[in-house]
């Protein structure tokens, strides 16, 4: 009988299916065009291309194929891409998730195993396209250039010299009160990335006459140092964008003290932050206000200096409790620590008596500021009276590669070499009758 080129067709995949040989060899060796690419593409490239922070660049098959026995190891240690929220407490749905699925660490395993083959050429995909460095990543997101943009003035960096502080002030230039949509905020040029450690822009005005958002901040319910920052800038810190409705307000006057955290290298290199500022349309106020605030875990000496207090050749533990006067979402977590910094968790201790273990960072690293910014359905929603728990360690001892000295008492300070222990956390407050809103539809599963 003859086949008709369907039945063969049909039989050959049976056959093919059924045929063990084949399919194994197909299943146990992924190829760098076909599987690898597409996830370097997703999770890498951003960083890992010409003129960006990453030390090599992972474009193409000879760029990569040198460094697949380093990719395997950093993937499976979890310490590339940089994002280090434990994977197995509290939550896990954010708007800016780098990591890798298990799925995609297996499929990198598999492809150096096997000796990290190319694959065939034709199964490349087609190279990514990367916004232009000179512009603004918001103006892609959002579609428009932004409405205001601010810049601090030049710094040098000398080289090889011990970590500096400079705060000079720019005014935003406002004559009437505007709502804040979204700020991106960056070094002027690439190099300067290396050598400012962070960049904060404070908030300074008078709220004497402030317009309020449709839901009143209770006067009880703002931290220290509440709505007076506007955006701090670390490596791999970019932008924020307010949530549906939600803004920050800025004040006719306003001024912008910024805070320049350098550190040296081996040549001078100049720059300066640079600050876009997109608003919502003239007269439209968002309904929600939201404040980047301080929750630190030490407690507030004199001068309202933090004390920390870390022993020699010591894992020391901190915390700190910080009441919500009014019931706020949570937007964020971003731990802040300096080299000795190795976890930090943030708890929600409720009103009756329950908890929530919201996030936790187990293995702190000083390189990366991640911000993880929680997911529209997961960011936390929670009554007053709730206590946010702050808890961080800090490894001083020999086992942390990252210690400069074992040996030495350390306390809070802004050089590197001192501590901190912090989390920023963008915190949103919302009306009674909207949490009760917000409980009624979620019911269950939260346990409230
Ligand atoms: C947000 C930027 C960023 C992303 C995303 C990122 N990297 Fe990196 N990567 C860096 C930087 C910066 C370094 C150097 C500092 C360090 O080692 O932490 C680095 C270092 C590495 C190293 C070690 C290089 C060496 O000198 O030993 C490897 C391997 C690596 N990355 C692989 C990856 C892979 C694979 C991905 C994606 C799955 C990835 N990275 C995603 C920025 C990034």
């Amino acid at each position: 009988m003859r086949l008709t080129p369907g039945l063969a067709l049909a039989t050959l995949g049976v056959f093919l299916a059924a045929g063990s040989t084949f399919a194994q060899a197909t299943n146990s060796s992924p190829t760098f065009t076909k599987d690898i690419a597409p996830i370097l593409q997703e999770k890498c490239q951003d960083c890992h291309r010409p003129g960006q922070t990453a030390p090599m660049s992972l474009l193409t098959y000879q760029d990569a194929r040198p460094w697949a026995r380093d990719i395997k190891k950093r993937v499976v240690q979890r310490t590339m891409p940089p994002w280090f929220i434990d994977k197995t407490v509290g939550i896990q749905h954010f708007q800016n998730d780098l990591s890798l699925s298990d799925d995609q660490i297996a499929t990198i395993v598999k492809w150096v195993d096997a000796g990290a083959p190319q694959g065939n050429p034709k199964d490349m995909p087609a190279a990514k396209v990367f916004p232009d460095d000179g512009g603004w990543k918001l103006a892609k997101v959002l579609g428009r250039q932004p409405d205001i943009v601010l810049e601090g003035p030049d710094y040098t960096v000398k080289a090889n010299y011990q970590d500096q502080w400079d705060r000079p002030i720019t005014d935003v230039g406002l004559t009437e009160p505007r709502w804040v949509r979204a700020v991106e905020m960056r070094p002027s040029n690439l190099e300067a990335r290396k050598v400012f450690h962070h960049l904060i822009a404070y908030l300074y005005q008078d709220e004497t006459n402030a317009p309020q958002a449709q839901v009143p901040v209770a006067k009880d319910a703002v931290f220290p140092g509440a709505g007076a920052i506007l955006m701090e800038w670390a490596v791999n810190k970019n932008y924020d964008i307010y949530r549906e409705g939600t803004g920050k307000l800025l004040m006719p006057g306003a001024k912008i003290r910024w805070e320049y955290h350098t550190h040296s290298t081996d040549h001078d290199i100049t720059g300066h932050p640079q600050l876009a500022v997109y608003l919502y349309p003239k007269g439209e106020t968002p309904k929600y206000r939201t404040f980047l605030a301080f929750l630190g875990t030490s407690r507030i000496g004199p001068d309202f200096i933090p004390v920390l207090d870390i022993r020699p050749n010591t894992v020391e533990e901190s915390e700190g409790f910080h009441v919500l006067g009014a019931p706020a979402r949570l937007e964020n977590f971003q731990p802040h620590m300096h080299l000795r910094g190795k976890a930090m968790s943030m708890e929600a201790i409720l009103p009756d008596g329950s908890t929530q273990m919201l996030s936790y960072v187990g293995d702190f690293n000083f390189n990366w500021m991640t911000n993880y910014i929680y997911s529209d359905e997961d960011a936390p929603v929670l009554p007053k009276g709730t206590v946010i728990h702050i808890k961080a360690w800090h490894d001083n001892t020999n086992d942390n590669p990252n210690n400069p000295n074992p040996g030495a008492w350390v306390g809070y300070g802004d050089r590197t070499v001192d501590e901190m222990a912090h989390a920023w956390v963008n915190v949103t407050y919302i009306s009674d009758d909207d949490y009760k809103a917000w409980a009624a539809k979620h019911k269950t599963g939260r346990g409230e």
